[in-house]
């Protein structure tokens, strides 16, 4: 079995980060989200990978290289504008062959993995084994509609009025019946090829379509907030380490990785909480539920329910809350002589200064 991962996507709800990097590259707990992904198809014993991507694809591939890092051999597939699910695996053909495959949208996070979902499949062999989700509201989903056997009877993308409370939620396992599918459909009101589309094909051909359910943690890493909740969740998972320099002034609360080469200096770390390789913090207060990446500089700051991507800065500022800090960025005190605030923001940023 191969494994098709989708990271063609420009991911517009992520701006500004989505500017300057895929989204799939944002770090929950340290690591790029399409690691995370990798990792999980890795656990199911797949080492083929292709990856589906678009015009970031040169950073995707100076990250993950051929995936020998992972164990896993990766091939690039270029995708020159986003069309839709369903393109992605008829661009993918020559990859695919006519093997089976699972589909991986590059970035939805499910920690707790699905190998049980594969042995069923791999086991059972349908024609499409889709895996979802019980959502509060399902209307921003493909949404599935099941019988008592766990088979599906109809599939709808973001139906105005759900039928069932069961969302797709970015992971599918095909056999090569697929292709005959994508090829037969036509575009969707949006103008892309959908994925539901095709799997709703085969149920209306008479193909078998089987759908499991995913009861553990799931988060697709498309807004801000979701980025911040999945890396509390996969921080809560974290067990302590220490291969910095933490001085004798210095603290350390529950659990806390503080990466090699980052020091401590006076400072209280309050865990769940990951100290980048080196980072350095001093007379701070960070944590909990908060990433600090590599080589940061945090200065008489105290923040917390955070992610601060590599080589940020941060001085003086207290009080810092649920914040995303790009890369290189730097957020510090006004100048002695001003009681303005200045502010050198880049596009679709957002700012929020208590009052
Ligand atoms: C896509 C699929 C949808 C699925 C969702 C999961 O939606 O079309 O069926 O429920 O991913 O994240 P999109 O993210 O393209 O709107």
């Amino acid at each position: 079995m191969k494994a098709l991962v989708l990271s063609g996507g420009s991911g517009t709800r992520l701006r500004p980060f989505s500017y300057s990097m895929p989204k799939q590259l944002i770090p929950i707990a340290n690591k790029p989200v399409l690691q995370h992904v990798l990792e999980n198809i890795k656990d199911l014993g797949i080492t083929e990978v292709g990856i589906i991507v678009g015009d970031r694809g040169p950073q995707i591939q100076s990250v993950l290289g051929d995936g020998a890092d992972l164990g896993v051999r990766i091939t690039y597939i270029p995708q020159d504008l986003p069309r839709g699910l369903a393109q992605c695996v008829s661009l993918a053909r020559p990859f695919l062959g006519d093997d089976d495959f699972v589909m991986y949208l590059g970035d939805n996070m499910l920690p707790e993995g699905v190998e049980r979902i594969a042995e069923q499949f791999r086991a059972e062999r349908p024609a499409a084994q889709v895996v979802v989700h019980k959502v509060s509201d399902p209307r921003a989903f493909g949404v599935a509609e099941l019988d008592e056997n766990g088979r599906v009877e109809r599939l709808v993308e973001k139906p105005q009025h759900p039928r069932s409370d069961l969302a797709l939620i970015g992971v599918y396992f095909f056999t090569p019946a697929i292709h005959e599918a994508v090829d037969a459909i036509e575009p969707s009101p949006r103008g892309e090829l959908e994925i539901t589309d095709a799997i709703q094909w085969l149920v209306s051909h008479g193909a078998e379509v089987k759908a499991s359910e995913y009861d553990g943690y799931w988060k697709d890493t498309g807004r801000v907030e979701d980025v911040l909740e999945c890396n509390r969740k996969l921080l809560d998972d974290v067990s302590s380490s220490n291969a910095g320099e933490v001085d004798a002034a210095s603290t350390l609360v529950g659990q806390v990785v503080v990466e090699p080469g980052a020091r401590v200096i006076n400072s209280r770390i309050e865990g769940p909480a990951i100290i980048g390789a080196g980072t350095v913090v001093r007379n701070s207060h960070i944590g909990p539920h908060t990433s600090i990446g590599r080589d940061c500089e945090l200065t008489d700051t105290h923040i917390e329910y955070s992610i601060a991507l590599d080589g940020a800065t941060v001085s003086q500022v207290r009080g810092l809350r649920s914040s995303l800090i790009g890369r290189s960025a730097s957020v510090g005190p006004a100048d002695h002589n001003t009681h303005h605030h200045r502010l050198v923001v880049g596009d679709h940023t957002r700012v929020e200064v208590a009052a």
